[in-house]
């Protein structure tokens, strides 16, 4: 349905003006670049088609990498990959990925559309891949199928420089240096997919093939459990009690401290039923908001679990890590089901602004956080076209690329005040996504979407905002009020369309992209009392540049 069509089941609050006040010289935490982070799994055509073509395809590639997605995501510095999975990572055997690629054995994909997986892309590919995009690899292990040996094999393979049998096994299949992996998961969603555990029986085995992932000379890894769905705030809490941390952060010496230094969760956008989604373009003003809306609670979830984590851990040490996000619809008509491919509109590009809103907000506990997925699969920052060969970038990758000013930025706190324009949706779900019973937030009714997001941050002599007005109908100005500093002549990109339906395709590749914005923004007032105005109009996203002495 188009959105002219649609009868609009909300009420909107009146105010077309939002005012607020930022502190230019009050920079608070730093941004880390890590919660830019991406994800690419064994699934439909994420690595098979998207990342890896094989040698011998026609597509531009570098032993298999396909050129023209490394070329792409260079742009976005994507400052982390996770691999192989997901599910498929706890039914990984590593070493079938490694040696002459037409030795390798095969296996059965059984989460993702039971498809005879090759084993072509490995260790070797995937940290040739990194080396290409210049990212740091986040490599889960399978600790739902494989061995606490396994795993501690894999650290040694991968990191470890001597003459070890691992390490001359390593260099028996081509690369004499050890690389260096920092970011190490410990299985995947263990109360599904992972071995459907208890948080306690998890937290066991997460100390235990912790402790033998170990460091390998001056290769520290950074170990992340395996943590909850959505708003499952109790998980998060046995894993705390698993490092040993009790109520106030005192330890319980020698017992898990150490064994991991962070913690994740998984909170997917899902707006529809979990049987039906609903289409990643064929929507409703209805399911936008229910959509905008879902994507809008992940900042209490974030809160949640971060107050979790301060009663355990009040000196922060412990990280927070959401390494599965996005939007989840059904899969594009005539593709295989479990492939997980949708198309990618306006709407995600705005899920996605709302998200990192929330991200540079908790700056201070979220360290690392993975868009599902890359390329083809679910919110996808680029589609391949099998016919055509072409590379689409969706709107979610422009969000990607015009946030880029924020990694490793302090976050400003961004003070909006009065009312903010709302709409009152009559009758949404609770908190979507996945996981197991009980464990979202809501009842079903009437919920209040704020449809203005904003957020800021400083760094290298300039301020960077991101902009976001939800509502479909009306456009909004915002009006900040600077303090602190002077700034110099602001500039705009603005990213928008017609609709929020707007999607790129391979004959129409720039429906959305970002534009200058022109005379969208202006400073007005002068020294000490300066005001930052920013024009949005319906459905869009800006981020304006804001020059400091
Ligand atoms: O991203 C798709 C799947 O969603 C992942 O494999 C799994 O971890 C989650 O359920």
């Amino acid at each position: 349905m188009s959105t002219s069509e649609s009868a609009v089941p909300t009420t909107a609050s009146p105010t077309a003006t939002v005012e607020g006040l930022v502190d230019l010289e009050l920079p608070g935490h730093t941004i880390s670049r890590h919660v830019y982070g991406h994800f690419s799994e064994h699934l439909g055509r994420c690595i098979y088609g998207g990342f890896f073509v094989g040698a011998d395809s026609e597509v531009p590639n570098e032993d298999g990498i396909r050129l023209d997605v490394v070329e792409a995501l260079k742009a976005l510095d994507i400052p982390n990959l996770r691999w192989p999975g997901g599910c498929f990572a706890d039914d990984y055997h590593w070493k079938d990925g490694i040696g002459p690629r037409d030795q390798r054995p095969t296996m059965v994909n059984s989460h993702w559309g039971d498809v005879v997986e090759d084993n072509s892309f490995g260790t070797h590919e995937f940290m040739h891949l990194c080396e290409l995009l210049g990212t740091e690899p986040y490599v889960s292990a399978n600790v739902g199928s494989g061995t606490v040996k396994e795993a501690s094999d894999w650290v040694q393979y991968l990191t470890r420089g001597d003459d070890s049998p691992m390490a001359a096994l390593r260099r028996a299949n081509g690369r004499e240096e050890p690389w260096r992996v920092r970011f190490w998961g410990l299985g995947n969603e263990p109360w599904g997919c992972g071995g459907r555990m208890s948080a306690e029986a998890y937290g066991e085995l997460a100390r235990t093939f912790g402790t033998y992932s170990r460091d390998m000379g001056t290769n520290e890894l950074y170990r992340i459990a395996a943590g909850a769905a959505n708003a499952d705030y109790r998980w998060t809490e046995v894993l705390m009690k698993a490092l040993g941390r009790r109520l106030g952060g005192a330890e319980d010496p020698g017992f898990g401290n150490g064994a991991f230094q962070a913690i994740s969760f998984h909170c997917y956008t899902v707006a529809g039923s979990w049987e039906e989604k609903g289409s990643a373009t064929q929507f409703d003003l209805e399911q936008y908001y229910a959509t905008v809306l879902q994507a809008q609670r992940i900042e209490e979830v974030l809160a949640g679990h971060a107050r979790v984590m301060d009663v355990y851990d009040p000196a922060g040490e412990i990280g927070l890590v959401l390494d599965e996000w996005g939007t989840w619809f059904d899969v594009e008509p005539g593709t295989n089901p479990g492939f997980l491919f949708q198309q990618n509109s306006l709407r995600d590009a705005l899920v996605a602004s709302l998200h990192f809103d929330a991200f540079h907000r908790h700056a201070d506990r979220l360290v690392m956080a993975n868009i599902a997925q890359t390329v083809n699969v679910l919110q996808a920052m680029l589609l391949t076209d099998e016919e055509s060969g072409a590379l689409v970038l969706t709107p979610s990758y422009h969000v990607f690329e015009m946030n880029k000013g924020h990694h490793d930025a302090a976050n400003l706190t961004v003070h909006l005040r009065g009312d903010l324009p709302t709409r009152t949706l009559p009758d949404v779900r609770g908190l979507g996504g996945h996981g197991p019973a009980g464990h979202g937030l809501h009842e079903r009714g009437p919920a209040e979407l704020t449809t203005v997001s904003v957020s800021a941050s400083r760094k290298d002599g300039r301020a960077l905002f991101s902009a976001t007005n939800l509502d479909a109908e009306a456009p909004v100005t915002l009006r900040l009020a600077l303090r602190g500093t002077t700034g110099g002549r602001p500039t705009a990109r603005l990213l928008t369309a017609d609709a929020p339906q707007a999607h790129n395709t391979p004959q129409r590749l720039d429906a959305v992209v970002p534009r200058d914005h022109g005379d969208g923004v202006r400073l007005e007032g002068g020294p000490g009392a300066q005001t930052l105005v920013l024009e949005l109009p319906p459905h869009s996203f800006a981020t304006v540049e804001l020059p400091l002495p």
